[in-house]
């Protein structure tokens, strides 16, 4: 025990020195095997935009190669290489078999119980058209809609590609999402099919998912026609007759053969739905070349991706916008080797993700800084037990990430070898857009440092001035092949959210940000009402409507509150109608209505009791002085408020009941 101790103080002492140094240089060992180590892509970039593009799409391996590049003729209605015809499924594993790579694993998958497969990309092909021959069969075809709610399994990817190969429009909603949830999505995509499973595993329980869906009805929705089921626990799973088919026995009975659709550049590849500032979730559409080569494009710059010796890992799942680029599209269109895990990061123990790195030999990871930190309270002594030599490269995504954290990934994971990437992007530009190429840019922890090649980020105040100091709003200058093309059946509001404050040829984010002197952007957060928890977008408004919707709610106003280990967590104020007493119970009974409505990351970690809450005159909500109560400072300017009494009630208030928040 004395010698832990004396390690983790070392460790610390080390980490603070670290972070004593403002920038670190790419690790000259890795500089010297490097794809790219030399500005060349950025002059490119600089002198001929869309030409640069139109080279990164011929990477593709398209029926027709595209000639021309943007067409701009409609912003902010953009398209790209739209004389090219192309299919991703075909990209990600035809292309890689007929190459003769065939044998080459895709994914080395590894459940929950430890068991281990082995995915080819022949596997993998043999599979997706199956099941795209199922699909067709069941009327499945060009642009209808289909649902994915599945576990990290493989047959989540070959779900994906066997919509891609016909020309269908995949809507994938996060397993941990409620059956509540998938319906909605269901519902506003109109979707004509569902691919989901009779159970999920997670940390040795099994939870039963088809019942659930079929407790939601989510079968009887208009245009809903056909319900996929994978066996994978064997749980309890009722079969509607004529409706619902088992995956196996689709597979067993289809054709072998599906040859992929050529497409247009610009047929649909998916929706994904995200939160935004209302309460109604956003369905992001992207489209197939663009967005295909975007995220091959940036798979190679940032991760620096050598198919044949890497052995690449992104622990993102699936149901998120980082698993679709970065453990889908991108690895595969490039013919990487990845690990796919089914399970949680402290199961069976702590160590349980440094023993898949050590098994497989993992070279680049991918992960999120809530992971890190959750790493970091665990202990070294985790990672320690197992050999993470073969790491060379460390990604993050999602949030910002503390310089401690970064401190702590860089020298405890990648023992100084390996360069981080700290990537900004979004479910809306569908590839990474700023990022330190990892052999080139110097990095400041807690910076995801410049734009990529081809990408114009900017700050800009209120009237849309660009600004050198401080903080502004993020926008992207420029269009790009992987962005967002709209919002699924709603023209307006994707104009009205991205395109309208700084007119239609300027990206607005949504996230605040600085510039400092050497051009480096730092990200503060999110300047609408959504908030970051672990990494994942969670809109306040479609908390608070689910709070609502609970008996004896009169009014609820949630807030991202900071958090050590969720960077963000949900604490919703709410107040109760006349006569309604609070108590532990209702407090308990509020907490899982939100996790059963939306799923458990959005269940608030801590309710505070409010008698009212503050307004300006015109009636909105002041979150920032609600903010201020929960991290328990003194209230800012309270001068616009209708009635400023409130604040001392509210104070009072979190005053009596002490901190509050439970886990
Ligand atoms: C935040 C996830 C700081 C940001 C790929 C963005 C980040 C939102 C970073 C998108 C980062 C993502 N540093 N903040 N490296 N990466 N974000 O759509 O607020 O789930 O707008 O896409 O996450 O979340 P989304």
């Amino acid at each position: 025990m004395a010698t832990d101790e004396k390690s983790q103080s070392d460790l610390e002492a080390e980490l603070q020195s670290l972070l004593e140094q403002e920038r670190f240089d790419p690790p000259e060992e890795f500089v010297r095997q490097a794809l790219v180590s030399d500005d060349s892509l950025h002059r490119r970039a600089d002198e001929d935009p869309n030409g640069f593009w139109l080279e990164q799409a011929r990477e593709l391996d398209w029926f027709t190669e595209p000639s021309e590049s943007l067409d701009d003729s409609n912003p902010p209605f953009y398209r790209w290489f739209a004389d090219g015809k192309i299919n991703a499924s075909h990209n990600c594993l035809d292309r890689h078999v007929e190459a003769g790579n065939g044998d080459r694993v895709a994914f080395h998958w590894r459940g929950e119980q430890g068991e281990e497969e082995d995915w080819t990309y022949a596997d993998l092909l043999r599979d997706t058209q199956k099941l795209a021959n199922g699909l067709k069969e069941r009327g499945i075809g060009r642009e209808d809609v289909v649902g994915i709610f599945l576990p990290m399994i493989p047959e989540v990817v070959i779900a994906m590609l066997a919509c891609a190969r016909i020309g269908a429009v995949h809507n994938v909603v996060f397993g941990g999402f409620s059956p509540e949830s998938v319906s909605e999505r269901m519902k506003v995509s109109e979707a004509k099919a569902l691919v989901t499973v009779d159970g999920a595993r997670r940390k040795g329980k099994t939870a039963e998912v088809k019942s659930t869906v079929d407790e939601e009805r989510i079968g009887d929705l208009d245009h809903m026609e056909t319900l996929v089921v994978v066996k994978r626990t064997g749980a309890d799973c009722p079969m509607t007759e004529g409706r619902d088919v088992w995956y196996h026995e689709l597979l067993e009975a289809a054709d072998d053969e599906c040859p992929a659709e050529e497409l247009d550049a610009e047929h649909p590849l998916f929706i994904l739905y995200t939160s935004g500032s209302t309460a109604s979730p956003k369905g992001i559409l992207h489209t197939t070349g663009g967005y295909l080569t975007g995220v091959a494009h940036t798979t190679r710059l940032v991760f620096d991706l050598k198919p044949e010796e890497d052995v690449y890992w992104c622990s993102a799942d699936v149901g998120w916008v980082t698993g679709h680029s970065y453990i889908v599209y991108g690895p595969m269109a490039c013919g990487a080797t990845s690990v796919m895990w089914e399970g949680a990061p402290d199961y069976p123990d702590k160590d349980a993700w440094w023993a898949v790195c050590e098994r497989y030999g993992v070279t680049i990871l991918y992960t999120a800084p809530t992971a890190i930190r959750a790493a970091m309270k665990w202990g070294v002594e985790y990672p320690e037990r197992r050999d993470l030599s073969s790491l060379r490269l460390l990604g993050t995504v999602g949030e910002p990430i503390n310089p401690k954290a970064w401190a702590w990934y860089h020298t405890v994971i990648g023992g100084r070898r390996a360069p981080v990437v700290d990537t900004w992007w979004q479910t809306e530009t569908g590839a990474i857009m700023i990022s330190p190429l990892p052999a080139l840019t110097p990095t400041k922890p807690g910076s995801a440092t410049k734009p990529l090649p081809g990408i114009e980020a900017a700050v800009l105040d209120e009237d849309g001035s660009e600004i050198e100091e401080g903080q502004g709003y993020l926008v992207l200058k420029r269009p790009w092949p992987a962005m967002l093309r709209t919002l699924y059946g709603d023209d307006d509001r994707f104009v009205e959210t991205y395109f309208e404050k700084f007119g239609r040829e300027t990206y607005l984010v949504g996230d605040a940000a600085r510039k400092d002197e050497d051009g480096y952007f730092w990200i503060v957060g999110r300047i609408d009402d959504v908030i970051n928890v672990s990494g994942h977008r969670m809109s306040t408004a479609e908390i608070e409507s689910a709070i609502v919707s609970y008996e004896h709610v009169a009014e609820s106003a949630v807030i991202g509150q900071e958090d050590e280990d969720s960077g963000q967590a949900v604490t919703a104020f709410v107040t109760l109608e006349g006569g309604a007493e609070p108590d532990d119970e209702l407090e308990g009974s509020i907490r899982e209505h939100v996790a059963q409505r939306i799923g458990k990351l959005a269940r608030p970690k801590r309710i505070i009791w409010a008698d009212d809450l503050p307004k300006t005159r015109s009636g909105k909500i002041m979150r920032r002085l609600l903010r201020d109560i929960a991290e328990g400072r003194e209230a800012g300017d309270v001068s616009t408020l209708r009635e400023p009494g409130v604040m001392d009630d509210l104070a009072e208030q979190v005053r009596q009941r002490g901190d509050g928040g439970d886990e």
